[in-house]
């Protein structure tokens, strides 16, 4: 039946490119993942029988294309020039000025959007389809990494337009998430880190292998509309607008501005939220709207004058490197920390600096009072860059032969880029072990805070992370800095710990690899901990996303003696192994309806619906009256209009954790 074949194919592509949209450009699922990957089971299958039915715009064809031998160079429609760039206020109102000056006191408007901080692309469609993406490379000749770019997945292979061709102009970006993940694995195998997500993308795009650019969740966001190099639209504005309606991602913090004060309050508006933006941005973009004033001003050689970039204050500062202490982490990891000579990075005095590992001191080529540019991005500890220039007494780091702790030994395995502490007694690691038990989302247990956890370990109060469970009122009153109401506190916290779930006690326990997400994947193959600490290396590998590197951690972690003690006795303690069947009557959210928009801090949605679902609530695509809450993170949708109309209770990541983990609604 080859002709319902190709209706049912024609069907399932449709129906998938809608799902696509709502998913990646909209972040507004309607379907579960589990449906949508049924979806592309009975797609590829189809395809696979049919062979004479595939086209390159399936949605099946993300991965399809073959590796390359080098990038071929292609020329661009029109120069891909950039801009001028504004570094203060006054030279903002200075190409204001100059705007209105050529303009000639005619009326117009600006167009203000954030500058994202990644790589230029051009993506080319004909009839519809997405035929070839170029790198900006110098501006009028790029690379083709078509390949590569058909794995982005906000990237559409096919829109309807009614332009037979037309050009997608925008950036390439990975968002902090993606890029803090691909490092945190590259570490893990002993690979050089990417020194921020700009150079994460831009190297990830130009990969020879497409399948490893699909591996690095790069996302695009487009910005310019253009036909034979010209703008589409008489306005800049519309150009966005049909971008949007076209299906391309184009992002919502942009706006239509009078006059420059306007301008300026964008601007600053976004500086001071930054941090809060799920991919970094280095300044703003304002374009004068309307393209006939754009044609009267005109261009300069290197850059439009109809245009110019705002860049918000760098971020680096220059300071020198005083002395590199080590720090022991929970495994035993070693990890550098640069000591600097005090220096105030916007508006934050900076003393500190990580170097995360070897590895990377020897890539710097940092020595001890060299003189370094340090940078601040995001809420983490700020990093080295790069050595600015050499100190007249330099002197090289050494790793310690032995833990600066515990004068245990240190050891670096084939292929690590960590080395570390083996002592498993190691004070350091017994600290980090029971902050990160503690920690919120894992056992939740508030007050266990550093100052705390350091008496509890060096008073000789707390030897293993199960001694907490032994602990007393009488034994926290008596230390320092701790009133007899937050000794209370944290006695009833280590007590309501004992019901957390089984996820959180095996994220708990530390294992290598084991993350929140893991655990729960373990927790629902095996149903308890006993079965998960019995299994062999092959059972282990059954549950979901549980590959041979996590199964042997897992697999070794229970065969060591100090934690089988450890598990037994937690068991003792009375912490519950066994695990309750998901969506279980009776649960904290047991009867509710959450809707999830956004970009939430720490968890994916994946991870958010499982919170939910695990406490027995129930996740759904759109908000109605009958919606209990609406989680909202970053760059939250429409569903945040609509929850208000509605009068839905609007509610973050953290109140979510509370309510899911027993907190009163
Ligand atoms: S307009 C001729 N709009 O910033 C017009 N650029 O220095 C040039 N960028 O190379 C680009 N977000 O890589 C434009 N909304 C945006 C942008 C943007 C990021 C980058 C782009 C460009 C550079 C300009």
């Amino acid at each position: 039946m080859p002709k319902d074949a190709a209706a049912r194919v024609e069907k399932l592509r449709e129906t998938l490119r809608h799902h696509e949209r709502l998913y990646y450009v909209l972040d507004q699922p309607e379907v579960t993942d589990a449906e949508y990957d049924a979806l592309m089971r009975e797609l590829r299958d189809l395809e696979s029988r049919h062979p004479e039915l595939l086209t390159p715009d399936s949605p099946t064809q993300r991965v399809g294309g073959k590796a390359r031998e080098g990038f071929v160079k292609v020329a661009h429609s029109a120069p891909m020039l950039s801009l001028d760039n504004a570094l203060d206020e006054g030279e903002l109102r200075d190409f204001d000025r100059r705007v209105r000056e050529l303009l000639r006191g005619a009326e117009f408007q600006y167009v203000t959007e954030l500058k994202l901080d990644g790589l230029s692309m051009a993506a080319h469609y004909r009839d519809g389809q997405f035929v070839q993406a170029i790198t900006r490379g110098d501006g009028l000749v790029g690379e083709d990494v078509t390949e590569n770019a058909r794995t982005i997945r906000s990237l559409p292979l096919r829109v309807p337009s009614k332009l037979p061709q037309f050009e997608a102009r925008g950036e390439t970006v990975m968002n902090r998430r993606a890029f803090e993940r691909l490092n945190a694995e590259r570490d893990e195998r002993g690979l050089a880190r990417f020194a921020n997500p700009r150079n994460a993308a831009a190297g990830s795009l130009r990969v020879l292998e497409p399948s490893i650019t699909a591996s690095r969740r790069l996302d695009y966001y487009t910005y310019f509309l253009q036909v034979d190099g010209q703008p589409a639209y008489p306005r800049h504005w519309e150009s966005l607008e049909e971008l949007a309606r076209m299906g391309f991602k184009v992002n919502a913090n942009r706006k239509l501005c009078r006059d420059v004060d306007e301008v300026l309050r964008f601007c600053a508006e976004w500086e001071a939220r930054r941090e809060q933006l799920p991919y970094e941005i280095d300044g703003v973009v304002v374009k004068v709207d309307s393209i006939a004033q754009q044609q009267q001003l005109g261009w300069t050689a290197k850059a439009p004058r109809w245009a110019i970039a705002y860049k918000y204050p760098a971020r680096q500062a220059l300071t020198v490197v005083e002395n590199i202490e080590v720090q022991v982490g929970r495994t035993g990891a070693l990890t550098p920390v640069a000591h600097l000579k005090p220096v105030e990075v916007s508006g934050v005095t900076v003393s500190r600096a990580t170097l995360h590992n070897e590895d990377e001191i020897e890539r710097l080529g940092l020595q001890i009072g060299d003189t370094v540019v340090i940078e601040r991005s995001g809420d983490v500890i700020p990093k080295v860059v790069r050595v600015e220039s050499h100190g007249s007494g330099r002197k090289p780091f050494r790793m310690p032969e032995a833990c600066p702790v515990c004068a245990g030994k240190i050891v670096r395995e084939e292929g690590e880029a960590a080395s570390r502490c083996i002592n498993a007694n190691c004070p350091a690691r017994l600290k980090e072990s029971i902050l990160h038990f503690a920690a919120r989302g894992v056992m939740n247990i508030d007050g266990m805070g550093e100052a705390l956890v350091d008496q509890l370990v060096d008073r000789g109060l707390v030897h293993s992370v199960a001694d907490i469970y032994g602990l007393t009122l009488a034994q926290l009153v008596s230390l320092e800095r701790m009133a007899a109401k937050s000794a209370g506190n944290v006695i009833v916290n280590i007590e309501k710990s004992k019901q957390s779930p089984l996820p959180r006690i095996l994220t708990a326990l530390g294992i290598r690899f084991v993350g929140e997400r893991t655990a729960v994947f373990l927790a629902e193959a095996f149903g308890s901990l006993d079965r998960i600490a019995q299994a062999s290396v092959d059972e282990l590998q059954r549950a979901e996303e549980v590959g041979p590197k996590v199964a042997e951690s897992v697999y070794q972690f229970f065969r060591e003696p100090r934690n089988q003690e450890l598990v037994e006795r937690l068991r003792t303690a009375g912490l519950k192994f066994e695990y309750e069947v998901v969506r279980k009557k009776g649960g904290p959210l047991d009867g509710m309806t959450f809707v999830l928009t956004g970009t939430l801090p720490n968890l994916s949605r994946e991870e958010a619906t499982r919170v939910i679902e695990s406490a027995g609530g129930k996740v759904s695509g759109s908000v109605s009256r009958k919606t209990s809450y609406v989680v909202a993170g970053e760059e939250a949708g429409s569903k945040l209009d609509k929850a208000r109309s509605l009068g839905v209770e609007l509610i973050d990541e953290s109140r979510l954790l509370d309510l899911a983990s027993g907190g009163r609604a």
